[in-house]
């Protein structure tokens, strides 16, 4: 055995340890009731997530990669995502808490056994431990999706993190926009052995030069638009976005309420004044689209989002991540629940990309312009219902990740799609322009 491989089955054996711990510490920190309960239709009962990614676990990998028999073949389609809308799954006969957390538990050490025994190579599946970071990355991503239905639930608080550190001392002499050049760059990935089906192929796009805010837009600058009448006012909406924001009755960002001339939001249970440096969230696209057009600007195409946070001018190369190819570290990026809520505009100097764009990686998700649109060539792998079945205009691209999602689920490449109404999820916005022609070619 190769040292290579040993260290491939301990970075597997490390990240399906970690997304555990947190699917654990958001669900044991509520009693059975809260566990069973559905607290908004938007979302599942948290107990539904817990089977559904141990179901996942045990599909993929005991039976696709082990050739295992089914554990509990009766269970399948209740955890089928296509089977059973969200709306719906509470009134499924779901297995209840104890025995959901039995059937994780000893899926997850059936797995254990089985990364100790696989060789990362030969079958598609398993080259480079694909499914085994496939499933890291589900229970991550449905980590995100739970820390949500945990925004939505009423009572008292149950979750707590320290707050992200003030932003470094040059985050107000910042420029508000930064230059991207233009020329083609390399977009998607070939090469990242984890990398989801959409992010594949590797292609070149070419985008004329454009300019992009530093940070992402921050409360008061969303509270500016509020002010200046921004909801009021249908020309900087879309139609289809102006007959939304009248009809679901839009007026702030979700979670936030006018108190004695100050905006308050609920974070987690908890009722604080809106931090004015804060990347706005729990607005939606067709928000971010009206307030990106009151600033004088657009949102960034997915491109223009991806050339900013990856391309190297320097050695004409796409790259990994911002700072370059190494992993996210804590002082480059805000993943994975370390804190309950972006850093202030302006941190992570460390993190920055080559065009001087800050936080393009965690704090907050980014909405652009695009829809879900396969890349040329796109081929679905290992299943059409992870990417394919979304294609098409009803999904608009969210890029970066989020301080709520796992750094095993984030990186330059990586594609999330929503709804244009959707608020809950953990997504803010930067603004864009077109360069002038001839400023910088
Ligand atoms: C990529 C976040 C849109 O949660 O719907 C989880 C991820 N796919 N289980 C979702 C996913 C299957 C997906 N998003
Ligand atoms: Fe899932």
């Amino acid at each position: 055995m190769t040292s290579e491989s040993e260290l491939l089955r301990d970075r597997i054996a490390d990240l399906l340890v970690t997304a555990r711990e947190r699917t654990r510490g958001l669900t044991e920190c509520v009693d059975e009731d809260d566990l069973i309960r559905q607290h908004s239709p938007l979302m599942s009962p948290l107990v539904w997530d817990l089977a559904h990614i141990a179901n996942q676990e045990e599909l993929w990998l005991l039976r696709q990669i082990g050739g295992r028999q089914p554990m509990r073949p009766e269970i399948d389609p209740l955890y089928d995502a296509f089977e059973h809308p969200r709306a719906e799954r509470p009134t499924l006969p779901l297995l209840q808490p104890a025995e959901a957390r039995a059937y994780a538990r000893e899926v997850r050490s059936r797995v254990l056994d089985l990364v100790e025994r696989t060789r990362f190579s030969g079958e598609r599946l398993v080259t480079g431990g694909f499914a085994f970071g496939m499933i890291a990355q589900h229970e991550q991503q449905h980590g995100e999706t739970m820390l949500a239905t945990h925004q939505l639930r009423r009572g008292a608080p149950v979750l707590s993190a320290p707050p992200p550190g003030p932003p470094p001392a040059d985050a107000l002499r910042l420029p508000a926009e930064v230059l991207v050049p233009g020329g083609p760059f390399v977009m998607g990935t070939s090469a990242e052995p984890w990398a989801l089906d959409n992010e594949r192929p590797a292609h070149t796009v070419d985008v004329p030069a454009f300019y992009i805010d530093t940070t992402p837009v921050t409360n008061a600058a969303y509270a500016d638009f509020i002010t200046s009448g921004g909801y009021d006012e249908p020309s900087w909406w879309t139609a289809a976005g102006w007959a939304h924001r009248q009809q679901a009755g839009l007026s702030a960002p979700q979670f936030w309420r006018r108190e004695g001339g100050e905006w308050v939001r609920t974070r987690f249970g908890v009722s604080e004044p809106v931090p004015p440096a804060e990347p706005v969230m729990h607005v939606c696209w067709y928000e971010a689209d009206a307030y990106a057009r009151w600033a004088g600007r657009r949102l960034p195409r997915e491109a223009e989002w991806e050339k900013a946070a990856r391309f190297d001018p320097a050695a004409g190369r796409s790259r990994r991540f911002p700072w370059g190819d190494d992993d996210p570290t804590p002082d480059r990026a805000n993943l994975g629940q370390r804190y309950l809520q972006p850093a202030p505009a302006g941190s992570y100097p460390a993190g920055a990309a080559p065009c001087g764009a800050r936080q393009l990686i965690g704090d907050v998700w980014e909405w652009t312009a695009s829809d879900f649109v396969p890349y040329p060539g796109f081929e679905a792998w290992p299943y059409k219902e992870y990417s394919q079945v979304f294609f098409g205009g009803d999904y608009k691209i969210l890029r970066g990740g989020a301080f709520s999602v796992g750094p095993v689920a984030c990186r330059s490449t990586f594609r999330n799609w929503d709804y244009p109404v959707r608020r809950q999820i953990f997504a803010g916005l930067r603004t864009a322009r077109d360069a002038a022609p001839g400023e910088a070619a």
